[in-house]
């Protein structure tokens, strides 16, 4: 039997080149080998408020999206989180075996409560959340950027201390992260993170953004005073475009030429970038013309987890006393 493997994307925003490097690429290239299963996270976007018919269109073009980056439905179980109950079901029984002290310290709970007037309960029970997705079905792998490493730690506690208080239940999940492109930086300012939800229209290379937007973005691109490319120096901006060149397209570092002037460093990155996203948006453009097509995918995907999460949560509750 194939171990299985489970991540997800929070359908809020518009998905950017970093979740592409960081997250969905790397699960189009591992499907084969696992049983893999990826969610659309909707439960985890409202913990901020979300426009409900937004909410309802970006759910579909998360979906779609999956699909034209390479995630394959035949092979992957591709899900929306809250048509099945099992996560929030499991939720509540990981949230009564989660110290709070462990969820205060979460990095990215203080980054996100500090951009808030009201902090929202669910804000702070954010990775109780994504733990149960994780253990809902027993994944042995989760492929994530460098931000959710944390998450995932507390996720390895938190199922750690419910086997122990309740004996073993669930698998310890690893986490994978990719080689090249783990943590993607704002094209404006390369000391943070690319966020969907940074403001300012230089900050992130949309999956969607017209090829010549993406030429005036990189064109842009926060860089330092120097006139070529020092591979024995690189700063912040630079190695940024760099590893988005190299993860768009292997060969090129090699054919990057280590005293490359800037300007021409820049087109050879929106170069990269342009032709690794084009056939993305061309299927995305087929997929989203076909709702019949997308519902399909998602109802087939549900169907198929259905089972597992149902199991998991008769064991957990079973394991606990509760009455199933
Ligand atoms: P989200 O929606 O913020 O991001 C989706 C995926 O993209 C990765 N990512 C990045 N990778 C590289 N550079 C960046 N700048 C960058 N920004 C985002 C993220 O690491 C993630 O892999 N909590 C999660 C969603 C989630 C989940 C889960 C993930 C919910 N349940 C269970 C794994 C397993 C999140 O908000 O991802």
């Amino acid at each position: 039997m194939k171990a299985r493997v489970l991540s997800g994307v929070q359908p809020s925003g518009n998905l950017h080149i970093g979740n592409y490097l960081g997250a969905l690429k790397n699960w189009a290239e591992i499907q084969g080998q696992y049983e893999s299963i990826f969610c659309i996270v909707d439960l985890h976007a409202i913990t901020i408020y979300q426009q409900p018919a937004e909410l309802a269109a970006k759910i579909r073009e998360t979906a779609a999206l999956f699909i034209a980056s390479g995630i394959d439905p035949e092979q992957s179980s591709i899900i929306v989180q809250s048509s099945v109950s099992g996560h929030a079901e499991l939720s509540w029984l990981l949230t009564c075996v989660t110290p709070l002290g462990w969820l205060y310290r979460m990095t990215q709970f203080k980054t996100k409560s500090e951009k808030q007037e009201t902090i929202g309960a669910g804000l702070l029970q954010y990775p109780v959340l994504m733990t149960a997705d994780i253990l809902l079905y027993q994944a042995a792998l989760v492929p994530v950027g460098d931000d959710q490493s944390q998450h995932l730690e507390l996720a390895r506690d938190i199922a750690q201390r419910f086997n122990s208080l309740y004996g073993e239940t669930f698998v310890m999940p690893a986490t994978s992260l990719p080689s090249v492109g783990a943590r993607i930086m704002g094209l404006d300012d390369p000391t943070q993170k690319m966020s969907k939800s940074a403001p300012g229209t230089g900050h992130a290379i949309g999956l969607l953004d017209d090829p010549k937007v993406i030429a005036k973005k990189i064109g842009r691109a926060t860089t330092d005073s120097s006139p070529a490319v020092d591979l024995e120096n690189i700063s912040p901006g630079i190695a940024n475009l760099l590893a988005i060149g190299e993860a768009c397209d292997p060969t090129f570092r090699k054919e990057t030429a280590a005293s490359m002037r800037y300007g021409d460093f820049k087109k050879r990155v929106t170069e990269a970038v342009i032709s690794r996203l084009e056939p993305i948006q061309k299927k995305y453009r087929e997929v989203i013309a076909d709702p019949g097509y997308l519902e399909g995918v998602l109802a087939d995907g549900r169907q198929r987890v259905l089972p597992i999460a149902e199991e998991t949560v008769r064991k957990t509750k079973a394991a606990m006393g509760l009455y199933v």
